[in-house]
């Protein structure tokens, strides 16, 4: 076999990010203190009783294969979970366990959707979306946010989109989004999933920074959306604090789960069992202090960060309403920087690590970068004195 023969498939583009962070800890491994600020990871463990629950699990269960939709307990725990958080009621039927939400866009994707179809995401937006949907044969429509609309998404940008780009087949969005931390108001969602509802078109809700807010509370597109054609991801990587259990939840309509426990059964089998029994404990009223202390630390990390980097005259900052991170315009600081060199130059003299913009927005990225602030307080700390320093050189 010559390399011209591998898939056209899977000649995606690397999520920049995951690079910069092996870059990162192979100088970590040299012996370098080196402050994480290139990934969404948050630096606390899952919650203590998270722990004890796959202990005990590891001690009493099997852990074998499950049910490819998931264990009843999880299902009818995450049912419980919408109802008190969101106020709506869902049947624990209509829940998947998936191997983090990044199994679930792959199983939604072809569940909902044939090769060719178009899915349009936003720019920024999360890479691997893009990444995901060309590997799987789909087209990916991206739209262009820009900083004078807050970074929102709303239905008119759908509709010029499909003026240049033909019908569109899905939308998949995020809010809070990752990098900008935009959230889109209960009407601004209501509109997009209402919009969506009445052109036929998927909409596929990313709520994976839902819990990680600071103003006000998500909104869930299944309080506003039409449950027939919707489908929400969600996952235990962020809010929980379980990134490496690689454990997440979609909520699809009745008439999908049978197709999607199809293709969950072939591709997948089911989510992790030890995984899935310790999100049980994750969802339990005994996790929540130590989740909502993880919030009030990213709070205070994100304004410090925020007056670092607004001290030292980067001024162009996206609003971090929710999610860990901010998205910063070098411009701001000097028009002629390109983020791909300074983050560079960044994490070799000053040892932080952040990701290049050109991750999340192909066309304008290299004037962003996007740093996160999921660190431990000390972390931040130390990333802000080394930022003071680096940055004086751009006065
Ligand atoms: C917006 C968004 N969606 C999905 C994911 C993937 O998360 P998971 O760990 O659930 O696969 C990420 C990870 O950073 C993300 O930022």
């Amino acid at each position: 076999m010559t390399s011209s023969s591998f898939s056209n498939r899977g000649n995606i583009s690397s999520f920049l990010a995951m690079d910069v962070m092996r870059e990162a800890n192979i100088l970590q491994q040299t012996g370098q203190d080196i402050c994480h600020l290139e990934v969404g990871q948050p630096s606390t463990k899952a919650p203590q009783v998270v722990l004890e629950a796959a202990r005990q699990a590891l001690d009493s269960e099997l852990i074998g294969y499950t049910d490819a939709l998931g264990l009843d307990d999880l299902r009818q725990a995450l049912s419980a979970y919408y109802l008190k958080t969101y106020k709506v009621e869902v049947s624990p039927d209509r829940f998947v366990i998936t191997t983090g939400s990044s199994a679930g866009f792959i199983l939604a994707f072809l569940a909902c959707l044939d090769a060719g179809q178009q899915v349009a995401v936003t720019s920024p937006g999360y890479p691997a979306y893009i990444n995901i949907i060309k590997s799987l044969d789909l087209t990916p429509v991206t739209i262009p946010l820009c900083h004078e609309n807050n970074w929102t998404l709303s239905a008119t940008n759908v509709h010029d989109a499909e003026k240049t780009h033909g019908g569109i087949d899905a939308l998949l969005m995020a809010s809070p989004a990752n990098p900008t931390g935009t959230m889109l108001s209960k009407q601004a969602l209501t509109d997009l999933s209402l919009d969506c509802a009445q052109a036929g078109r998927w909409f596929f809700s990313d709520e994976i920074y839902h819990g990680l807010t600071y103003s006000q509370e998500a909104t869930s597109a299944l309080q506003v959306g039409d449950h027939d054609r919707l489908i929400v991801m969600n996952s235990f990587s962020k809010y929980f604090s379980m990134t490496g259990w690689r454990i997440g939840w979609m909520i699809v309509p009745s008439k999908m789960v049978r197709p999607v426990e199809r293709l969950q059964q072939n591709l997948f089998i089911s989510a992790p069992t030890l995984s899935q029994y310790a999100a049980c404990a994750a969802l339990s009223s005994a996790a929540q202090d130590e989740l909502k202390s993880h919030v009030e630390l990213y709070q205070d990390n994100r304004d410090k960060l925020f007056t670092c980097l607004q001290d030292n005259g980067v001024t162009n900052i996206a609003p971090a309403d929710g999610a860990f991170y901010l998205y910063a315009d070098l411009h701001s600081l000097s028009p002629s920087l390109e983020s791909e060199t300074f983050c560079a130059q960044l994490l070799k003299e000053a040892k932080v690590a952040a990701t290049p913009g050109m991750d999340f927005d192909k066309e304008r990225g290299a004037r962003y970068v996007r740093f996160s602030y999921a660190r431990s307080s000390d972390e931040i700390d130390r990333a802000v004195n080394r930022l003071n320093e680096f940055l004086a050189r751009f006065q």
